[in-house]
């Protein structure tokens, strides 16, 4: 196998204290399943701004381009929430998913049936929880043009625009039908076709590409009631596929059913099969530095890289069984910790060592 070249973007807040204990998993996983990988490290976001002025700086970029995946921690903080959108820490990473053209994001909500106690929802709702968004992320009202802020009639006036073009979504619904068919085979896909014209194009485009996958239960479902769907009854959904901003809010009404956004890992990728990963919590500039971040949605984030980027499933597996056996064992972080009289509450630095350790030792 060819040396495969991985980009480690720590970012803000606990990026940094997180990334590190990825990539000591990814290179214990190197080393335990033969891939052959080579490290490079670069800036993004706020500390980019910081050191060059720019959230997304032409060298990162150059790198990420040469990259088959890269690790982010996570961009932001309060310290540059005073900049122009244009200038903001978020636009180093709306930047590399545009430049990358990571159209495809996956989240995926799973609860871990240790963790059944930390949903905000009563657990026999939640209890065997496994949902996966598939979020559209380079198109969208994120991206669409004309925007801005104008001045009409002596007052200002803001927009956006929301438009997605049939091969955008086309592609995102093949990526979803396709991780449909690997698990439960339901697709819902999510839409305000009642009143938006570029979402009824949305249902019809995926509609005619579900002809392609039989063996597939499309749904279709109006936004306003997947949310509510969400938080009522979310063992109904397996695969769920929705353009950039309804996934946006969705993916976190999601997160916060399985009670750890501390838990979950994202992963974007492209057309060929390079991806971006990093896990959905923030910065949490709130704690970071204290030793206190959980680095579980990272080391999860990094199994998913194994998966889809470095074609190394038995990898992914066996971190992910790692980060099992490690919470089996009752291991916490503040996030996840119930006050069980089973729990030991670590920091993130010894979580990550649990996590090495099983494996190292795992098999
Ligand atoms: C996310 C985040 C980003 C988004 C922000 C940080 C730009 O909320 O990844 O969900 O809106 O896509
Ligand atoms: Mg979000």
């Amino acid at each position: 196998m060819s040396k495969q070249q991985i980009l480690i973007l720590p970012g803000d807040g606990i990026g940094p204290e997180v990334v590190p204990v990825g990539v000591e998993v990814l290179k214990a996983a190197a080393t335990r399943f033969g891939l052959d990988l080579s490290f490079d490290s670069g800036l993004v976001g706020g500390v980019a701004i910081d050191e060059t002025g720019q959230p997304l700086p032409e060298e990162t970029l150059t790198k990420a381009r040469a990259a088959r995946a890269v690790l982010l921690g996570s961009v932001g903080g309060p310290k540059w929430d005073e900049l122009p959108t244009a200038n903001r820490p978020e636009r180093g990473l709306l930047g590399l998913r545009s430049e990358l053209e990571l159209f495809a994001n996956l989240r995926p909500a799973l609860l871990f049936p240790p963790l059944a106690a930390a949903s905000s929802l009563k657990t026999e709702l939640v209890a065997g929880l496994d949902i996966l968004i598939v979020r559209e992320l380079t198109g969208g009202i994120y991206f669409g043009e004309p925007r801005g802020v104008e001045v009409v009639n002596n007052e200002r006036r803001g927009f956006n625009t929301y438009v997605y073009s049939e091969h955008e979504i086309e592609r995102i619904a093949r990526v979803a039908f396709e991780l449909a068919q690997k698990r439960g085979r339901r697709l819902c896909s999510v839409d305000k076709a009642n009143v938006l014209e570029v979402t009824q194009l949305w249902r019809e485009v995926v509609t005619a590409i579900a002809k392609d996958y039989p063996d597939v239960e499309l749904s279709h479902m109006y936004v306003d009631n997947a949310g509510m769907q969400l938080v009522r009854a979310p063992k109904q959904f397996d695969v769920l596929v929705t353009g950039n901003m309804f996934g946006d809010i969705l993916s976190d009404v999601a997160a916060m059913l399985t009670g750890s956004l501390g838990m979950l890992p994202s992963a974007s990728l492209a057309a060929d099969g390079s991806g971006l990963f990093e896990p959905v919590h923030g910065s949490a500039p709130d704690i970071a530095g204290e030793d206190k971040a959980n680095p579980l949605a990272t080391v999860l984030s990094v199994a998913m890289m194994c998966r889809y980027s470095l074609d190394a499933g038995e990898a992914a597996d066996a971190i992910e069984a790692a980060v099992d056996a490690v919470l089996g064992a009752g291991y916490r972080t503040g996030d996840i910790a119930s006050g069980g009289a089973d729990e030991v509450l670590v920091g993130t630095q010894e979580m990550g060592e649990r996590v090495l350790a099983q494996l190292e030792q795992g098999s």
